[in-house]
């Protein structure tokens, strides 16, 4: 379809399904989620003067998978988003099954984005091509067309660049699957984001003494913090084990060191991102402050999307927080982004046995504890949070067959952080060394219902948008 039919229907999408999305008691408070149809991965995720935009995968007809747009958010503080033009709508051939992930940099003060242009075939094969487009002044993206079609040696499965600058030149890292079926990152470089020429595979399964280690990487981010080099990616097709890779796809990072000259990147093992229920397709950017911020996806690709109860609403899924990120003590750590205080109500404290905590609710709230031993959280009668001295377990009623499903982190407690929206909580563990997102749909009204002997220290604080000035 042509852009103009393209952007016609999508505001009949619009016009017909956003009152009834709005009107609905899951719609995030103050997460983001698409007005009408499906969100997957962030993308473009930039900061320029001042001002941060958050591009989106979305499907805007369906709550399905599909030929993805370019959805477009922009805000000044991480907390209040506008609308901007939609950026980009899968109207070429080089695109034609969907303009998938990418990223966004700043090229003479103009943001320019690199994404792929999915194609598929009638036969069932695809190809995928490198793709830019460029800000104009009406805030809208001219696409400039491929810039890297398929590299020989891989199947049709190569998406997901994200671009960075380093010592003067571009660099690029591309999710993969080679012929052999092993997934993989590829390096490239460039000199003025049109030519690219490969460095070949940096990580990958069979690489980097890692076994077999998923059929398909996607969504590669690779970045510096604290003198590390830390590489995000999304292995899909990791078997699971009794207490991880328990989602369909997992989303995780490895510690190393690029070596640009020669393109090699040794590294350390996997470490999941999140050990939720939902969260995938993470991205980073460096504020113009120097933090490294982060938003995922609380979403897993065929995770038994479409039983969730808001298809029926017309729209499905939502980013995560934005996150901090910080490398201290051989470990990644992540934080709710600091401007999240101030969606901070009155403060309430209290200090005592779990069994006679007070039942706090809310619309959406933070919860911040301390214990000296074993208890148990139930939120909305909805999901239940378990410690019992050495593991911390999250559960939940299955949306499919409504059996409890389990995620799981062991270590030594000593305090967390619940962020909780109406239908989403994220839970931070010993000041972010490891998190917890997932998805709930309660039929109450958000409540955090503790049982147990152990001595508990609360901080709770009911969460609202602050009314701009
Ligand atoms: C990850 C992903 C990407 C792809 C996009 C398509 O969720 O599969 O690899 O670019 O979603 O929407």
């Amino acid at each position: 379809m042509d852009e103009t039919s393209l952007l016609k229907q999508l505001a009949r999408s619009l016009m017909t399904g956003q009152p009834i999305a709005a009107a609905d008691p899951l719609r995030p408070c103050w997460h983001l989620a698409p007005p009408v149809g499906l969100l997957n991965d962030p993308n473009g995720f930039i900061q320029h003067q001042g001002r941060y935009h958050l591009f989106y995968q979305w499907n805007p007809f369906a709550c399905a998978h599909g030929a993805k747009f370019w959805g477009h958010w922009s805000s000044t503080d991480l907390l209040h988003w506008r609308h901007e033009p939609v950026a980009l709508v899968p109207s070429e051939p080089y695109e034609s099954h969907g303009c998938y992930s990418g990223s966004a940099v700043m090229q003479d003060n103009r943001i320019v984005l690199i994404y792929t242009g999915n194609v598929k075939y009638p036969d069932g094969s695809r190809t995928a091509n490198q793709c830019l487009a460029i800000a104009n002044e009406r805030d809208e993206f001219d696409k400039l067309g491929p810039v890297l079609p398929l590299p020989a040696g891989y199947s049709g499965h190569v998406r997901d660049p994200k671009v960075w600058q380093h010592d003067g030149r571009w660099y690029m890292v591309l999710g993969a699957q080679d012929l052999q079926q092993q997934g993989k990152v590829i390096l490239l470089v460039s000199d003025d984001l049109q030519q690219w020429h490969s460095r070949g595979d940096i990580a990958g399964s069979q690489l980097n003494g890692l076994g077999d280690f998923g059929y398909m990487w996607e969504c590669p981010d690779l970045f510096e913090l604290e003198g590390q080099d830390i590489l995000i990616c999304c292995p899909q097709g990791l078997p699971a084990e009794a207490e991880r890779y328990l989602n369909t796809h997992q989303a995780g990072y490895f510690v190393g060191q690029l070596d640009y000259v020669q393109a090699h990147f040794p590294h350390g093992e996997f470490h999941e991102l999140d050990l939720g229920f939902e969260f995938y397709a993470p991205q980073t950017t460096q504020a113009e402050d120097g933090r490294r911020l982060l938003f995922g996806w609380m979403g897993i690709p065929d995770q038994d999307e479409l039983l969730q109860p808001t298809v029926a609403q017309g729209w499905i899924h939502t980013m995560t927080c934005p996150r901090e990120l910080s490398y201290h003590d051989g470990q990644l750590y992540q934080r709710p982004a600091r401007e999240l205080q101030q969606l901070r109500g009155e403060r309430r404290y209290w200090q005592g046995r779990a069994d006679d905590a007070p039942l706090y609710t809310a619309d959406s709230a933070e919860l911040w504890l301390q214990c000296d031993g074993p208890f148990r959280l139930q939120l909305a009668q909805a999901l239940s949070l378990e410690w019992n001295g050495t593991r911390l377990t999250l559960s939940r009623p299955h949306v499919r067959t409504a059996e409890l499903e389990h995620r799981y982190w062991r270590g030594n407690l000593t305090e967390l952080q619940i962020l909780s929206d109406h239908s989403s909580v994220e839970i931070f563990i010993n000041g972010g060394a490891a998190v917890m997102s997932a998805r709930y749909f309660p039929q109450h009204k958000l409540s955090f219902d503790f049982t147990g002997d152990a001595q508990l220290n609360l901080q709770h604080w009911p969460l609202a948008m602050p009314v701009i000035e």
